[in-house]
């Protein structure tokens, strides 16, 4: 069974349950986040985490935050609440497109809603935002299986494939991206190993990744990340497949810190590197991947090895969360829609302008 790792519970009065990253594999215990305030707590120390999710949770959070509106409260203060409170999660982890794609979703729903109805409640406009991030989170899933379906063509039998840091159920509201690729070609009876990078500083891989296809019965080996190259000497990798935080309009790909070093690995061995993520990662806006904010973390993430103090203090450390891949080191990018094929402006434009693949 797949994870699920978040859920509205209840109405517009309810509250977002979220899987507790953080705890995960030593202990699986569920958080209640019933304010914007510990929702931006939850998505920044990563307790929700992995772009599609935290852009779900945060469609959610503008309906917490709406909870602060009172039956009297006029649609342009409803508006204010909402586009305040958008601003504020947006700055959460800068680096995840789905995160403004999903923000931007919900306040353009709630514009259209007021301009179609301006004799409308601010319960009536609370009510159209949860419809709103409930249509989200179903699209979410129906996106996951797509990706997966899509994608399960690049798992060769008895093939080795990489991935890093995670990009499975617990990063979606369904069965992941990369992942979801991996539990497809499982479900059609193929037979693969997965090594998964344990993803310094935060272990996402190790911790998470190897957690869930454990659970799918999948095989997996954990690995260090500074353990891909030789590897890829050995000949036991055949694929790298990860998951994406934001793709430029040229298909440059920001994904987990190392992603683009084991892109240039697989150059260098002659191993397909994959992506697989929703059309809601590319950000048409920016040209290449120059223009992508890549959020830094703070430093006790790298000063300490779980309470262990491993740097000396003092010394300076730089902790960038997410690096840029080149679109011209990528094989295919996997969407919902289908595959693009080696990724440029013009496929990726070509892709995402193809009406007959909308799933929304
Ligand atoms: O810092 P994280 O754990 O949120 O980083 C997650 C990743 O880099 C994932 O690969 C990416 O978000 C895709 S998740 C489907």
């Amino acid at each position: 069974m797949i994870v699920q790792a978040l859920k509205w519970v209840g109405g517009i009065d309810g509250f977002l349950e979220l899987i507790d990253q953080r705890r995960l594999p030593a202990e699986f215990v569920k958080l209640q986040c019933r304010s914007i305030e510990q929702l931006f707590e939850s998505i920044k120390t990563l307790a929700v985490r992995g772009a599609p999710a935290i852009g779900v949770s945060a469609a959610y959070g503008l309906v917490l935050a709406m909870q602060k509106l009172k039956p009297a409260d006029g649609l342009e203060e409803g508006l204010k609440v909402l586009i305040e409170s958008a601003e504020y999660l947006a700055s959460s982890r800068p680096t995840d497109e789905n995160l403004s794609c999903e923000l931007e979703r919900i306040r353009k729903s709630e514009e259209e809603f007021v301009a179609g109805q301006p004799e409308a409640t601010v319960q009536e406009l609370r009510e159209v935002a949860l419809a709103e991030a409930n249509a989200i989170y179903r699209e979410d899933v129906d996106m996951c299986r797509r990706i997966g379906q899509n994608g399960e063509r690049f798992i060769k039998k008895d093939a080795g494939i990489l991935t890093h840091c995670n990009a499975g159920a617990l990063a979606t509201a369904g069965e992941g991206t990369a992942l979801s690729v991996m539990f497809e070609a499982h479900k059609n009876g193929k037979k693969f190993r997965v090594y998964a990078d344990e993803t310094r500083p935060l272990l996402q891989g190790a911790r998470l990744t190897a957690w869930e296809l454990k659970q799918a019965r999948i095989d997996v080996t954990v690995i260090c990340d500074n353990m891909a190259a030789y590897l890829m000497k050995q000949g036991r990798v055949d694929a790298v497949i990860t998951g994406a935080d934001r793709i430029a309009a040229n298909g440059d790909t920001a994904n987990k810190i190392g992603t683009y070093s084991l892109s240039i690995l697989a150059r260098e061995h002659g191993i397909p590197f994959y992506i697989a993520a929703p059309s809601s990662t590319f950000d048409l806006s920016i040209k290449s991947g120059a223009e992508i904010p890549i959020e830094q973390r703070p430093a006790d993430e790298v000063t300490f090895f779980g309470d262990r103090r491993t740097v000396p203090e003092g010394v300076d450390i730089y902790n960038p969360a997410f690096d840029v891949t080149e679109a011209q080191d990528i094989a295919a990018i996997i969407t919902e829609r289908g595959v693009i094929e080696k990724p440029n402006a013009e496929a990726i434009s070509g892709h995402l302008s193809d009406d007959s693949q909308d799933s929304r």
